[in-house]
């Protein structure tokens, strides 16, 4: 009940055993073509192109800056977390000039902000997290998607989190480029960087006027070279459960899962952080309570109910929990069982808790 990654489904953990193929063996080839068609239906992704860096999510994401951004093309960054950083730290690394529209950790961005700064300076590239896994927002990007469209702005969208658990609807906002995870609400395994890409984000990127100065992550040498392993057998798996339950069932399921775990929560006489009306279904985060110890009730749910919670990043470590319901843990046994342990454990370290509310009142809330 981390922040990922989740617990794989076992036929996705079957599946990575396959024995691995060849590069070049023509069974990879369709393979890889029918992954990628997997891949742009979860992203909504139309005809976009579709791959898969392996190393880590933040490798796709790399990947999609390393190769749009030159030195001194300007890039705006929405940042409003953790994750936020990241994609200004990789603007920077290479050589984009960046400029950052900024939210406290907690809050999304406004796009009305968005809007207006990007008609007053159009960027060549506005890059933004889709849902912060460090502050447990969901950014809307409809709008942002329209604005973008209408200043000749690429729109780069960091879905690491939120692909395969809310909606996501690449061509039809107007987003360019799409990175995703597998290993959050795909129920995949980590290790993997998916990306999906537009026609138009391709042409500036064949338009380059010198190629990336990062080799491996460079977009166009991964669509002639796409890399083999397991890890991908896996992803495929994932994918094909993902299509079996439908992805507004999907989405539909973390919607009640996180709806259930913040009304335990609320019930239990704990407070959520961040902006409600904004908050990611897949991740809730709590505040610690006065005179707990964060990291001694994380452990004593690990040792004593084998319930694993995470840590927070930043401004926020030590200050909140972050529980994630994403994959096949956005299921209301999970979220029962680690509300019964949080109140234990809570219990047990003085604090006065009513015994059994948590419980009941996220099994009523799941029904709705
Ligand atoms: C929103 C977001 N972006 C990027 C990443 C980076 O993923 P990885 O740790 O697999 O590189 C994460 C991981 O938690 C994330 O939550």
């Amino acid at each position: 009940m981390g922040s990922g990654p989740s617990n794989p489904e076992p036929s996705v953990l079957r599946a990575l055993a396959a024995p691995p193929l060849a590069a070049d063996d023509p069974v990879f080839e369709t393979f890889v073509d029918d992954l990628g068609a997997r891949l742009r239906r979860v992203f909504g992704a139309g005809n976009a192109r579709a791959l898969v860096v392996p190393g880590a999510s933040r490798a796709g994401v790399e990947a999609v800056l390393a190769s749009v951004v030159e030195p001194g093309d300007r890039v705006t960054v929405g940042a409003y977390g953790h994750f936020g950083e990241l994609l200004c730290s990789l603007v920077e690394r290479h050589g984009g000039a960046l400029r950052r529209i900024d939210a406290a950790w907690g809050e999304a961005i406004d796009p009305d902000r968005v809007a207006a700064e990007l008609r007053r300076a159009p960027p060549k590239v506005f890059a933004v997290v889709h849902a912060d896994t460090s502050t447990g927002i969901l950014q809307p990007l409809e709008e942002i998607g329209r604005v973008c469209r209408e200043v000749g702005t690429l729109l780069v969208v960091d879905a690491v989190l939120s692909l395969g658990g809310c909606e996501l609807r690449v061509a039809e906002w107007s987003i360019d480029a799409a990175m995703g995870g597998a290993q959050k609400c795909l129920g995949g395994p980590p290790g993997l960087g998916p990306v999906v890409y537009s026609d138009r984000f391709r042409r500036t990127l064949t338009a380059r006027r010198e190629p990336p100065h990062s080799a491996y992550l460079d977009l166009r040498r991964l669509e002639r070279q796409p890399r083999s392993t397991p890890l991908l057998f896996g992803l495929r798996e994932a994918l094909r459960i993902v299509e079996e339950e439908g992805f507004e069932a999907r989405w539909d399921r973390h919607r009640r899962a996180g709806g259930a775990l913040v009304a335990g929560i609320e019930a239990m006489g704990l407070e959520t952080f961040g902006d409600r009306a904004r908050s990611a279904p897949m991740i809730t985060l709590v505040r610690v309570p006065e005179g707990v110890i964060e990291a001694g009730v994380r452990e004593q749910l690990l040792a004593e109910h084998g319930v694993e919670i995470m840590a927070a990043f930043g401004q926020l470590r030590g200050r909140v929990w972050r529980i994630g319901t994403m994959g096949t843990n956005a299921c209301l046994p999970s979220v029962l069982q680690v509300l019964a342990a949080l109140e234990a454990v809570l219990s047990a370290r003085g604090l006065r808790i009513q015994r059994g509310v948590a419980v009941d009142a996220a099994r009523a809330a799941f029904q709705s």
